[in-house]
């Protein structure tokens, strides 16, 4: 059941940053949207209020026991000055996937997509629309009641802020060197690494930090039990060209289904491209590479959209990419989907809403 949503207006906007400061999270719009959960009353309570830092008691379950799950789209703003969400419902239903595995109680989609639309329209002055600029949405849920006990919470708030954003990575869609990591591991299946919740992220971080500290720009994640099978690349999924087939890791219940994953397999299997979701070994990789057959390798993700790998760090070796440069299909994947989601080219998919 969609509830009305009480807007309160800022008094004082905050000055906009000019696009070339922009990079990825670091500015805040004027206002964001809250929905409060409790026991016995359900969702309720929704509000878009000026943004403003949350008070919340020292012993609210998300401080101690992580009980939140996040998701992150983007709004843009075509040269016609149209305003468009991409695919955001998928990321209502993952959200309310990532929910379910966190014991959170589900939203209702059609809310939190009302929520979504209207926060936009409200901070509408706010999408950037210089070229790779969009305006990236963050809903979130964190477990709010103050209690120690290990149990699910019995308050909750979802809210939902908005940031202005450019290349998510200083350098563009340029290649990045990438350290095959095979001490840590990001999940098991059975864990929680199919869903979007804080603590997989903080648990990336070791591993990110021994990879940076090396040269590299992200870790390449094997599987938590064999320590064998690809499953993401930093904290996206992982897409490689061997051959004249492109290969992605199949969803295993270790890695996340990512939206912009969805999209590249949509968007190959209707170029007419070859597509396998399956096991692909550390082994398989090296054997392409050695053999000439591994063409390309990129990231997806929403934030950076698609990130092309140059090279690969692995047992003391460096294997290059194809020549080591942005590939083919990787720029066409990443002009498509953004042209598509900046409306400079027709939709097919009816992705832009
Ligand atoms: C994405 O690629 O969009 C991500 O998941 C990274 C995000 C947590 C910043």
């Amino acid at each position: 059941m969609t509830q009305t949503i009480h807007i309160e207006r800022t008094t004082t906007p905050k000055p906009k940053p000019a696009a070339s400061e922009l990079g990825f999270g670091k500015y805040f719009t004027d206002h964001m949207f809250i929905l409060d959960y409790e026991e016995g009353k359900g969702w309720h309570n929704a509000r878009i209020v000026p943004y403003q830092p949350i008070s919340l008691d020292p012993a609210a379950k998300v401080f101690h026991y992580g009980q939140t799950i996040f998701e992150g789209l983007k709004a843009y703003r075509t040269d016609s000055g149209q305003i468009f969400l991409f695919r955001p419902d998928m990321n209502m239903k993952r959200l309310n996937r990532s929910n379910d595995r966190m014991s959170i109680p589900a939203v209702d989609e059609e809310m939190g997509l009302e929520a979504l639309r209207q926060l936009v329209m409200v901070d509408q002055d706010w999408i950037p629309d210089a070229p790779e600029t969009s305006l990236y949405v963050r809903p979130f849920v964190i477990a709010t009641e103050p209690a120690l006990g290990v149990s699910p919470s019995q308050q909750y708030k979802f809210i939902i802020i908005l940031s202005p954003v450019g290349s998510y990575y200083a350098e563009g869609i340029k290649p990045v060197s990438i350290y095959v990591e095979s001490e840590y591991a990001r999940s098991v299946v059975g864990g929680v690494g199919h869903v979007k919740t804080a603590g997989n992220y903080a648990a990336g971080l070791k591993a990110q930090e021994g990879a940076s500290a090396l040269g590299y720009s992200q870790v390449l994640w094997l599987d938590g039990v064999h320590r064998k099978y690809v499953e993401e690349v930093g904290s996206m999924n992982v897409f490689f060209r061997i051959g004249d087939k492109v290969v992605t890791p199949a969803l295993t219940g270790g890695l996340l289904p990512g939206i912009t994953r969805d999209s590249v397999l949509h968007l190959l299997k209707h170029w007419g491209v070859e597509v396998e979701e399956r096991l692909i070994s550390i082994d398989e990789l090296v054997q392409a590479q050695k053999d000439g057959s591994l063409k390309e390798m990129f990231g997806t993700g929403t934030a950076a959209v698609i990130s092309p790998v140059g090279s690969l760090h692995w047992n003391g070796e460096k294997l290059m990419i194809g020549d080591g440069t942005t590939g083919e299909l990787s720029a066409r994947v990443y002009d498509t989907i953004t042209g598509i989601q900046k409306g400079k080219i027709e939709d097919p998919f009816g992705w832009r809403v």
